[in-house]
């Protein structure tokens, strides 16, 4: 169903908390279209974040502040000196689940209104909420009326019975709560939550992946998570606990190495694909606990993609595994997209289409201005997929469906029109 975007000239602000960086990106509306230019960016390494989950809330506070700090300072003209307000922010995929559901809805003969389609989210909702879930989405994905299947938008369609389907996604309450007090406790307020596949997918796939079925995999530090797109919806997510510092660690296990040497061989040297040349190539591996003067170790190129193409067969071995599992079949479609800092290694698409037999591309933001080079690669599709997110798609958050939200943060919100509705 199309969404009305934000206002002209209205101020946005996301804030996308990875296992290996946070962004922030601050942007205004340019247009009708919800089209938006970036007007303020801040990244930084992130530190006290685990795999998707908070362990340490004060070193992730400060990484937070941090590139909201810098954010805020590149955007001081547009947003006149204040501090940033409200954020939307990103939903691991490791904490996230997926639901699709089919509501029967009595219209009775008359023209179907958003009263009605507002009915049909809400019971699907209260099916999916349990204490240790909130929801994060609430999509409707299509519509049957009197039999017919494959409507998208139904409303002044006269009909006497409806079925809606709809994808929700809930996320853990307790890792979401304590990614909201890293937040709070930056002096910000949640305005929406995005699930990071879905993210990805809204700032990297063009409308025809979206319409004939593609699934986009955000291959991040911690975690490899995807959402897969039919009929113009997010249909489908679901994620794996490895990602980019899996295929770091390996190499620091393999080659007796440090983190931080493994990550440098591994960007500069590292490859998804054997090649012929790698064999005769020779390549320094500085020693662990090594007098920096100490000679490093000299060991062939091919040691080194010998230890990282494995680990990213196994990532896509266990995404195959996933799709298959989702009962989806042939709405999958044929496409993929790579999205994430780790679906930069040379020959990952080569690697993918092998192992998922599928055509995959490359994905980095599509939907956003001119964007400086640094934060212009797929590591930053999800941060700018929030915005795209919280321009067209915020009617899609339980909190809008429910229309006039509460004051509070989401949560409550989210919690108070449950009470007051059921
Ligand atoms: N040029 C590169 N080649 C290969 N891998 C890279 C490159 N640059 C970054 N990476 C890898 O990308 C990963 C980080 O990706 P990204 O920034 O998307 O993660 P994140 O969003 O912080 O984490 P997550 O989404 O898993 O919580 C790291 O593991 C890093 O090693
Ligand atoms: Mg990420």
């Amino acid at each position: 169903m199309k969404h009305k975007p934000k206002p002209k000239g209205s101020v946005l602000a996301a804030l996308d908390i990875g296992s290996s960086k946070i962004a922030c990106f601050i942007a205004r509306i340019i247009d009708d279209e919800g089209g938006f230019e970036v007007l303020g960016i801040g990244h930084q390494a992130s530190n006290g974040i685990k795999g998707g989950t908070v362990i340490d809330l004060e070193a992730a506070e400060a990484s937070i502040r941090q590139a909201v700090n810098a954010a805020e300072h590149m955007a001081a003209q547009t947003i006149k000196g204040y501090p940033l307000r409200e954020v939307v922010i990103n939903v691991p995929g490791i904490h996230a689940q997926s639901h699709s559901f089919g509501v029967d809805i009595d219209v009775l003969g008359h023209e179907v209104t958003d009263h009605d389609i507002r009915r049909a989210l809400a019971r699907a909702q209260t099916q999916a909420l349990s204490t240790d879930h909130e929801l994060v989405h609430t999509i409707a994905t299509g519509f049957t009326v009197d039999g017919h299947g494959g409507v998208r938008d139904p409303r002044g369609l006269f009909t006497q019975k409806m079925q809606a389907h709809i994808h929700l996604v809930t996320g853990d309450t307790g890792a979401l709560r304590n990614i909201a007090t890293c937040i709070e406790r930056s002096h910000l307020d949640i305005t929406a939550m995005c699930l990071s596949s879905y993210a990805a997918g809204l700032a990297s796939l063009v409308e025809d992946e979206m319409d004939l079925g593609c699934t986009v995999i955000d291959m991040g530090g911690g975690v490899t998570s995807l959402a897969v797109f039919q009929g113009g919806s997010m249909i489908y997510a679901d994620s794996i606990p490895v990602g980019g510092q899996h295929v770091t660690s390996d190499v620091a296990r393999g080659l007796t190495t440090t983190m931080a040497a493994a990550e440098r061989l591994k960007t500069l040297y590292g490859s998804a694909m054997a090649s012929s040349t790698d064999e005769s190539e020779l390549i320094d591996v500085p020693q662990i606990g090594e007098d920096p003067d100490v000679a490093p170790n000299h060991v062939p190129r091919s040691l080194l993609v010998g230890i990282i193409q494995p680990r990213l067969e196994e990532i896509f071995e266990l995404v195959r595994a996933r799709l298959d599992d989702s009962g989806l079949g042939s709405a999958i479609g044929r496409r993929v997209v790579l999205t994430g800092g780790a679906s930069q290694l040379p020959g990952l698409r080569d690697l993918g289409q092998h192992v998922l037999d599928k055509q995959v591309r490359l994905g980095r933001p599509l939907r956003v201005g001119a964007l400086p080079e640094a934060v212009s690669g797929p590591a930053f599709a999800t941060t700018a997929g929030l915005l795209t997110f919280i321009s067209e798609h915020a009617d899609e958050m339980p909190a809008a469906i429910m229309a006039q939200a509460e004051p509070g943060n989401l949560f409550d919100r989210v919690r108070l029109w449950l009470r007051e509705n059921w």
